[in-house]
């Protein structure tokens, strides 16, 4: 009968994993196993501790549903997201910088031409954004598609409403970019909001006093042959939260100056409404392959 024998303990479930025949899947468990059991022995976990976590992840996970993806959250405010982001986007070089895609994405977004207002029916200061995609040495790429979505002037995405089913989209769209690479479009100034803590991550943000916040920003999925997809956000320079983003998903580089302008015509010629804001940016797409991540399912207030 053997004796057990928990100094020997973390090397025995390591080892259960030597006849693993997919090398990559052995050596994951065994640095899990390896930093799980580490941070059990450094903290002298209590039996009360681990029955809160194993209850915090059933929860998380009941939280799921075909529109919530409480995992993702959970893997954004830890930091985690953004890290394999930054692993897996190394050596960028003159390319746009990558951020989170968050889960507010919901697929391939309606196609609209160039100059469409985004914001059908959503109050809120006018904006007017203009794009110019280039490969690296700044040839303009024609034909790439961009998803762009964002909040509204409350903070919340459409999907977020209750009047999704039945409105159907706003504030996000399809553009495809032009023979110059350029796409362009109105919309409203988005505004910071919460990420949603009506769940368990809510419950370890607030129990740990970090602040729910994003800073106000507008999502961008690039995906053009031959390069790498870009998911990326462009944040409103003066946001007060660019220093404390709840998911770090802030890159200097993203961050963008709004102006503030009166002219009484937009970029393409046409009439402006009173007093509009400016977004310019022109994005750097890497050559390469990639698939470009796969959207959440339309989300429901209490799902
Ligand atoms: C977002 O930017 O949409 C987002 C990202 C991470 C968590 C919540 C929201
Ligand atoms: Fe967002």
């Amino acid at each position: 009968m053997p004796q057990f024998d928990d100094s020997a303990l973390t090397t025995a479930v390591v080892n259960s994993f030597e006849e693993s025949n997919d090398l990559r899947l052995k050596f994951l468990m065994e640095e899990l196993v390896t930093a799980l059991h580490g941070f059990v022995r450094r903290t002298n976990l209590s039996s009360e501790e681990w029955g809160a976590a194993i209850d915090f992840l059933t929860r998380t996970g009941q939280k799921c549903g075909p529109g919530r993806q409480e995992f993702i959250l959970l893997s954004d405010v830890l930091g985690v997201s953004m890290l394999v982001d930054a692993l897996n986007h190394k050596d960028r070089g003159e390319a746009t910088q990558t951020t989170l895609l968050g889960p507010f994405y919901v697929g391939e977004h309606r196609p609209l031409p160039h100059g469409a207002d985004i914001s059908e029916k959503v109050e809120g200061d006018p904006m007017f954004v203009q794009c110019r995609v280039t490969d690296l040495r700044g040839k303009p790429l024609a034909g790439v598609t961009v998803d762009v979505w964002h909040a509204d002037d409350e903070g919340f995405y459409d999907s977020q409403k209750p009047s999704y089913a039945s409105d159907g989209p706003s504030l996000r769209a399809r553009f495809t970019t032009d023979a110059d690479g350029r796409l362009y479009f109105r919309t409203i100034l988005p505004r910071n909001y919460l990420i949603p803590i009506d769940g368990p991550v809510g419950e370890l943000i607030l129990a740990t006093r970090r602040y729910p916040m994003r800073p106000a920003h507008v999502h961008f999925l690039l995906n053009a042959k031959g390069f790498e997809p870009l998911v990326t956000d462009i944040f409103i320079e003066g946001d007060s939260y660019l220093d404390s983003d709840v998911v770090f998903g802030v890159k200097e580089d993203l961050i963008s100056s709004i102006e503030l302008r009166a002219e009484p015509t937009m970029p393409d010629g046409l009439p402006a409404d009173g007093p509009w804001h400016l977004m310019t940016y022109d994005f750097r797409l890497k050559p390469g392959r990639g698939v470009a991540p796969k959207p959440m399912a339309p989300v429901s207030v209490d799902a």
